[in-house]
């Protein structure tokens, strides 16, 4: 099979420069999971229709899967992997343990960068369209009460990104 890994790419990830020999059509989902090995970003339907790859760039919400990473080398991409500072979790991740925003946990990498990037945002105040912002989110899991409480509490909360990298 042709070796076509011939672009050299640099990306930002997680304030980490990562140097890339990567075929051009390489999403940027594939390229943080196979090339830089960071997997807690999740492949689910990979044609843009689960959230499940849902990262940030420049602290907006994108899904992974339908984009390419070549696009990305002047950018500042944060993945899960950025939360969690050592043992102390982001508020976001600690508020969907709390209200049991999961089961299978297959979504919640995704669901969780989303709902950053939704305060982030200026996330509103009512449940519906909490949920109408997350709706590019989905669990088959049917987690939702818990998504949503979660992110109410961490609205509630105001200080969300508080251990991000800006
Ligand atoms: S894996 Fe990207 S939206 Fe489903
Ligand atoms: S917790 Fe299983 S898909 Fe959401």
């Amino acid at each position: 099979m042709l070796n076509s890994d011939n672009l050299t790419l640099l990306l930002k990830v997680n304030g980490t420069q990562h140097t890339l020999q990567i075929d051009p059509r390489v999403t940027l989902l594939d390229a943080l999971r196979e090339k830089i090995g960071l997997t807690g970003t999740k492949k689910g339907c990979d044609r843009g229709q689960c959230g499940a790859c849902t990262v940030l760039v420049d602290g907006r919400r994108i899904n992974s899967c339908l984009t390419l990473a070549v696009m990305y080398q002047e950018t500042e991409i944060t993945t899960i992997e950025e939360l969690a500072k050592g043992e102390e979790l982001h508020p976001m991740q600690a508020a969907f343990i709390k209200h049991d925003g999961f089961q299978c946990g297959y979504c919640t990498p995704g669901q969780i960068m989303s709902a950053v990037g939704l305060l982030a945002e200026g996330c509103p105040s009512d449940d519906a369209e909490i949920k109408e912002c997350m709706s590019g989110n989905i669990c088959r899991c049917s987690a939702y009460p818990g998504i949503v409480a979660a992110i109410q509490e961490v609205r509630q909360m105001g200080s969300f990104e508080s251990n991000m990298r800006s």
